[in-house]
Formats: C-alpha cells, sequence, structure tokens
C-alpha cells in the first residue's frame, strides 16, 4: 500500500522505539521528534509501553502500584507482555498499516533488559512470551538511551511532578543490572539499535537522536528526511 505524505510517498509504515533506564530523558526526546516530523508533513504516532490504551494503561496501573510488592517476577513480565500485546493490536499495527511513523516510550527490549536480566528470569524465556504476543512486529529502529544508573536516578529524583513507580524504587544494584542488559541486547542487534549518550546536554542529546532517525528513515520516504 502506498500512501501519499505531503512530498512524501510512503510504502507502508515505520516503527521507531526508544529504551533506556529510568531518567534518560526518553519523554522529552519523544515529544521534540513528534514535534519535528510533524512540522515536515509526516504523519506520526507516539505512545507508550506498557499503556498506550485503555486496557493496556489499567495493566500498567497494577504493574507499576507500589502497593503490589509480593507481585512474582513472571508474573511482571507476562503482564508486560499481555500489555504489549493489546497495545500492538489496537493501535501500533493499524497506525503501521495506514503508513504512520510510530515511536513507542518502550518495546520488548525492556522486558529483556529489566525482567530478562536485571530480574533474572533469562532473556530466552522471556523472548518466548514475547514471542507469543509480538508475533513478527519487530521495531525498524531502537534508539537507546543510555545514562549512568545514578545519574539518571538523580534526575528523576529531583522531578517533583514525576511520581515514583514500583521500579522506580528499586535501588541502584538493580538499575545497574537493567543498564548490563541493555548492553547485552544492544550487543545483539547492533544494526536495529543506536545508542545514545543520554547523559551529554539536551542539545546534544536531540542532535544524535535526530541524526540517527533521519539516517534511520533514509530510503523509507521518497526523499530523504530533514527534521
Ligand atoms: P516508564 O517509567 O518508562 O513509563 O516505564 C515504566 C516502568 O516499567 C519502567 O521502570 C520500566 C518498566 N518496564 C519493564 O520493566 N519491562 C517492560 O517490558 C516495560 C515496557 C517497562
Amino acid at each position: 500500500m502506498t500512501t501519499r505524505l505531503g512530498a512524501f510517498a510512503l510504502k507502508s509504515g515505520r516503527f521507531i522505539t526508544i529504551e533506556g533506564g529510568e531518567g534518560a530523558g526518553k519523554t522529552t526526546l519523544i515529544q521534540e521528534l513528534e514535534q519535528r516530523m510533524s512540522a515536515s508533513g509526516i504523519a506520526v504516532v507516539t505512545t507508550r509501553e506498557p499503556g498506550g490504551i485503555a486496557i493496556a494503561e489499567q495493566i500498567r496501573g497494577v504493574i507499576l502500584d507500589s502497593r503490589n510488592t509480593s507481585m512474582d517476577g513472571r508474573t511482571e513480565a507476562l503482564l508486560y507482555a499481555a500489555a504489549r500485546r493489546q497495545h500492538l493490536v489496537e493501535k501500533v499495527i493499524p497506525a503501521l498499516e495506514q503508513g504512520a511513523v510510530v515511536i513507542c516510550d518502550r518495546f520488548i527490549d525492556s522486558s529483556l533488559a529489566y525482567q530478562g536480566f536485571a530480574r533474572g528470569l533469562g532473556m530466552e524465556a522471556v523472548w518466548e512470551i514475547n514471542r507469543f504476543a509480538i508475533g513478527d512486529t519487530m521495531p525498524d529502529l531502537t534508539l537507546w538511551m543510555d545514562i549512568e544508573p545514578e545519574e539518571g536516578l538523580k534526575r528523576i529524583h529531583k522531578d517533583d511532578a514525576r511520581e515514583l513507580n514500583r521500579l522506580d524504587l528499586e535501588g541502584l544494584k538493580f538499575h545497574k543490572k537493567v543498564r548490563a542488559g541493555y548492553e547485552q541486547v544492544y550487543g545483539q542487534y547492533p544494526n536495529r539499535i543506536v545508542r545514545i549518550n543520554a547523559g551529554a546536554e539536551p542539545n546534544v542529546v536531540a542532535q544524535q537522536a535526530i541524526a540517527a532517525v533521519e539516517h534511520g528513515l533514509k530510503g523509507f520516504f521518497a526523499t530523504d528526511v530533514k527534521l
């Protein structure tokens, strides 16, 4: 299917995911990318995991409720996969079918890094349940917003507007493992994942990310995108 979008001819959508530990600046980056893409006439849909649609937001509430301290690791992994499935079917796939660029805050790499590695469930086990959840829908491009866990946690604790959730409240040791998990996933998918130094100055971070997205969209539109 080819959709006309301003000056661009689009064959089908593009799926971009933004990953990283807490306080890496994903939300700010997504807003920036959305604004630049819209200004360039690109149909863009931004969303997040877990959540993005009503059922998945309800599941998010259960997973992240700081009172749910007794939640088992496998239960947690299954709930993330369930939320992912519903979100994919209800929102991501329809938008991709319409030719949009979908930018999603977190996707399967979060489960691999947090549940597979940091929780110790094993990457393969987490892959298994996610394969069932997502089928063959994988991101075309992933930006890994990499930041020192100490710095990321400092940022979220300084942000008064942010309510700390069950995973935010895990200790530094856990968040260091999350980073090591991302490192492993990155090693497995060096072509899909671009590592961004999220500890740099905000404008430098944005420039790195924009360059990666422009590169990732090469050949997708009839003319190269300049964001
Ligand atoms: P957020 O703070 O980026 O909105 O994400 C919510 C939390 O959920 C964050 O601590 C990361 C965690 N998470 C996982 O552990 N596994 C997953 O698969 C996803 C999508 C998020």
